[in-house]
C-alpha cells in the first residue's frame, strides 16, 4: 500500500520535472518571439494609455471652458455627432475663429448663428493643436 503511494508519488514528481524543463526549454529556444510579443503589449498599453490621458485632458479643458453651454453627456445637446457632422478640422477652426468663419460668410456657422437666434460668437478659444486634438479625443468618446 506504502509502496503505490510512494509509486504515485514519485510519477507526479517525475511528470513535474519534466513539465518544468519543457517550460524553461520552450523559453530559451524563442527568445525573439517573446521580446516582440512583450514589446508589442507594451506599445499597445502605451497608446492606451496616450489614448487615455489625452481624453482625460480633453474632459477637464471642455469642462472648464464649454460646460458651461455644452454637455455631451446627456442626448439633447448640440454637440451631439458633431465630430461625423462637421469634421476635426473644421471644428478646430470653429472654436478657435468662429469670429473669422461669420465675417467671412461661412455658410455652416452664420446657419448656426441664425439658429441660435444671433448669440455671441464665444468659440475664439486660444488652444494649441494638442489641447484641440484632447478635446476631440474627449468628444469621440463620448458625443459620437
Ligand atoms: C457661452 C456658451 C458657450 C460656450 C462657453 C461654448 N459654446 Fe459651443 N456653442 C454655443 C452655442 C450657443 C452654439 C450654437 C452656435 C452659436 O450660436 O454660436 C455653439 C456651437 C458649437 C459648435 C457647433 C455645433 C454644430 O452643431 O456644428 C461646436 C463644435 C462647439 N460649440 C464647440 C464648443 C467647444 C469645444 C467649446 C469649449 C472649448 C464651446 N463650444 C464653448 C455656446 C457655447
Amino acid at each position: 500500500m506504502i509502496s503505490k503511494l510512494l509509486q504515485i508519488v514519485l510519477i507526479i514528481t517525475f511528470l513535474v520535472a519534466i513539465c518544468f524543463f519543457a517550460g524553461c526549454h520552450d523559453e530559451s529556444e524563442n527568445p525573439s518571439v517573446n521580446f516582440v510579443s512583450s514589446k508589442t503589449a507594451d506599445s499597445n498599453s502605451l497608446k492606451h494609455l496616450q489614448d487615455t490621458s489625452s481624453i482625460n485632458q480633453g474632459k477637464s479643458l471642455f469642462q472648464k471652458n464649454c460646460g458651461a453651454c455644452h454637455n455631451v453627456l446627456i442626448t439633447d445637446n448640440h454637440l451631439a455627432g458633431v465630430i461625423q457632422r462637421v469634421g476635426e478640422s473644421y471644428l478646430k477652426l470653429y472654436v478657435t475663429r468662429q469670429d473669422s468663419l461669420i465675417k467671412a460668410k461661412d455658410k455652416y456657422a452664420l446657419e448656426l448663428k441664425r439658429e441660435f437666434e444671433n448669440l455671441a460668437t464665444v468659440h475664439n478659444f486660444k488652444f494649441s493643436n494638442e489641447q484641440l486634438n484632447a478635446i476631440i479625443a474627449y468628444l469621440k468618446k463620448y458625443s459620437g
